[in-house]
């Protein structure tokens, strides 16, 4: 069962104002197979009477779960890896050598749509090895998504074998904990990374971002294909902000700031800098 033309404009829009994840027109099958689900669990008959709880007073926290439904999530470890061997041969090494000269503790990265944290724990393995290598050197990591769903899952760091199986042996024995007895099958990241990560329930369009420090690395990764032009000038204008002058901002290789008006210089194939 789809969405009549009305139901599905109405869905459209609330995903568009709350998220700007852009549906198309082409999008109603999809939009109706992600729905179902959460229909039959209300025990919600069809999507007339499901617009109508959107429209009442508990709609504003119906359009969370509608969010959670329709975001897609894909991702997994290591995705891009040209951006992960940038941070260790080029960003931390950098850092390293302007960080006493710029007085900076420790470099600050954020991950900005995290998904289920295969983003964020890949960030953070890198800059942990790194660790390993250089003395004194520190790092932070924020992460965000806009779907409580996805974050709930992705701080508890807990990953079927498949999604872990072609992972490098060492990786596996440093970061990972082999699940046993009804855990078998299951691979958890370590406590001691899942502990260093801060989490946020973030809408990368809300007012304000929870934050103080400028970044020395943003991800902002296989998002911004979702929005239209005018959110992703808006979106990257903002990250540019929430960066030191000289920081690196990582966007997904399928997606382009062509016609995007920004400051930011290009500097490889998905990698931006903002101006020192
Ligand atoms: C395809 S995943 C990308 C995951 C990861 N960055 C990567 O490249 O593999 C897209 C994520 O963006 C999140 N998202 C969509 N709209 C968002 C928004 N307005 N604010 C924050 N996160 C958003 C979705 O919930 C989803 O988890």
């Amino acid at each position: 069962m789809a969405p009549s033309d009305a139901d599905y404009e109405l869905i459209r829009k609330l995903v568009y104002d709350c998220s700007r994840i852009n549906l198309g027109s082409d999008k109603k099958e999809l939009v109706a197979a992600r729905l179902g689900k959460r229909l039959r669990s209300l025990n919600i008959a069809d999507y007339r009477e499901y617009c109508k709880l959107l429209k009442s007073p508990d709609g504003l926290e119906e359009v969370k779960n509608l969010i959670d439904v329709i975001s897609t999530n894909h991702t997994y470890f290591f995705r891009e890896e040209k951006h992960f061997e940038f941070l260790e041969q080029t960003v931390i090494k950098e850092f390293l050598e302007s960080k006493k000269r710029a007085g900076e503790r420790c470099l600050r990265c954020w991950s900005a749509a995290c998904s289920s944290g295969e983003e964020p724990y890949s960030i953070a393995m890198s800059l942990a090895l790194q660790s390993d290598v250089y003395q004194g050197f520190d790092w932070e990591l924020d992460s965000s998504d806009i779907s409580r769903q996805i974050l709930e899952r992705a701080q508890k760091g807990i990953y079927p074998e498949e999604h872990v199986s072609k992972l490098p042996q060492d990786i596996k024995r440093r970061f990972f904990q082999k699940g046993v007895g009804p855990y078998s099958g299951q691979y958890r990241i370590k406590e001691d990374i899942r502990k260093k990560i801060r989490w946020h329930n973030l809408n990368l369009f809300d007012s304000k971002w929870p934050f103080t420090d400028l970044f020395h690395v943003i991800f902002c990764r296989n998002v911004m294909i979702y929005f239209d032009r005018p959110s992703q000038e808006h979106l990257v204008n903002r990250l540019s902000k929430h960066l030191v002058p000289g920081g690196f901002l990582m966007i997904g290789h399928s997606e382009s700031l062509s016609g995007v008006t920004h400051n930011l210089k290009a500097l490889h194939p998905a990698i931006y800098r903002r101006p020192a």
